[in-house]
């Protein structure tokens, strides 16, 4: 049995480091492909580095553009690599350019699509990241769900062929790689333990409208007056911040790089909580037993808003919810949402008997 597995964006990458394991163990030979979607050293490189994933086989050097440039770019290159490679099955990830462009090819080409993280959907319909994640899983034969909500999502939708609840991927994660947490990365920014809250902005619809990204950071200038505030800082939000002309607000507040996956969960256990807009580190303060502030008008992770542990804020709102997650006590972490941390182990192993049950008939 021959993969290709598709990755491109920051997220992906971290995915990518249990599945590659698990190709590995059970003999699965699997071919990578970076679209290159993400190619800052801080974006894609330094994840393959602290995680120990294989180079990829082929980068596509698609970069940054419109997303029809985007994504019609990764269509055109991917198309290319399955042609000479003729896998058996495609595996594309989340909810990127890359994972829509890489499902595209593969159905068209019948080849079956696996789609790991299936079923997340959330308001508004129109961000990026929903129509990627609607349209992939529309055309995908495996659907690898994080969470029973997302298999439900997808009931509604009347998707229910090839549909299994596997457990987040990135839990799995998380659970593997914790002794490995770098939580010296707190004395290297003289921080002090649950004295100081992660940031981290990206959507577009906070970094690309003036009116958001400009609450946001007065908000986060407001509580770094009472509260050491650590912003690792995506590209796009440093650029629109310079070309908004907003870093006034930026300076009682620690601005660094982004981290590697190592560092930013060193980060994440040992602060007090966290804001952000970010799908995957809502759910990673989570694993890491804090709350997180989630600055988007829904969340793909509802199970976590339900539940109160996590809550959703408007941008201009961010230092009154902060009030209500210092002054709230929560009674129990809410368990299990996320699986047992062998979704990939599950994966692999749908996938492969599905492989050899099709070999007949
Ligand atoms: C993408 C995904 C999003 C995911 C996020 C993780 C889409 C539509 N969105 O959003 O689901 O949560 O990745 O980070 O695919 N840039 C750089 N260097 C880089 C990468 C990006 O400077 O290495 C800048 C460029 O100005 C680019 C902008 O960031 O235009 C946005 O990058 P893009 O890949 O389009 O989207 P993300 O916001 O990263």
């Amino acid at each position: 049995m021959k993969l290709i597995s598709l990755i491109g964006a920051r997220p992906q990458i971290i995915k990518e480091a249990i599945l590659n394991q698990e190709l590995e163990t059970e003999g699965i030979e699997e071919i990578l492909v970076h679209s290159g979607q993400h190619y800052d050293f801080n974006m894609s490189d330094v994840f393959f580095k602290v995680l120990n994933i294989k180079k990829a086989d082929y980068n596509l050097g698609i970069g940054s553009g419109t997303h029809a440039e985007m994504t019609g770019k990764t269509m055109i290159e991917f198309e290319k690599v399955v042609l000479k490679e003729h896998p058996d099955i495609i595996l594309v990830y989340g909810d990127t350019n890359t994972t829509l462009a890489g499902a595209l090819v593969g159905s068209k080409l019948k080849i079956p699509v696996a789609h790991v993280e299936a079923g997340i959907r959330q308001e508004p319909k129109d961000m990026p990241e929903e129509i990627n994640r609607v349209l992939t899983d529309r055309i995908s034969k495996y659907l690898f769900c994080p969470s029973k909500l997302a298999t439900n999502n997808l009931k509604k939708e009347n998707i229910t062929e090839g549909v299994y609840f596997t457990g987040d991927i990135m839990y799995d994660l998380f659970l593997k790689m914790k002794p490995h947490f770098d939580e010296s990365i707190i004395n290297k920014f003289n921080l002090e333990e649950n004295k100081y809250i992660v940031t981290t902005i990206h959507r577009d619809f906070n970094t690309d409208n003036k009116s958001n990204l400009e609450a946001i950071l007065k908000e986060l200038d407001k509580i770094s007056k009472e509260i050491k505030v650590v912003f690792p800082i995506h590209p796009r939000t440093k650029k629109q911040t310079k070309k908004f002309d907003l870093e006034q607000y930026t300076k009682n507040i620690l601005m660094i790089e982004p981290l590697d996956y190592l560092s930013m969960m060193g980060l994440v256990q040992k602060s007090l909580f966290v804001i952000t807009d970010s799908g995957g580190l809502q759910k990673e303060a989570y694993f890491a037993g804090k709350r997180a502030i989630v600055v988007m008008p829904d969340t793909g992770w509802r199970e976590l808003t339900d539940a109160g542990w996590n809550i959703l804020s408007r941008p201009d709102e961010i230092k009154d919810k902060m009030n209500c997650v210092i002054n709230d006590t929560i009674d129990s972490k809410v368990e299990n949402i996320y699986g047992d941390g062998n979704a990939g182990k599950k994966i692999v192993s749908y996938i492969l008997n599905d492989f050899n049950s099709s070999l007949y008939f």
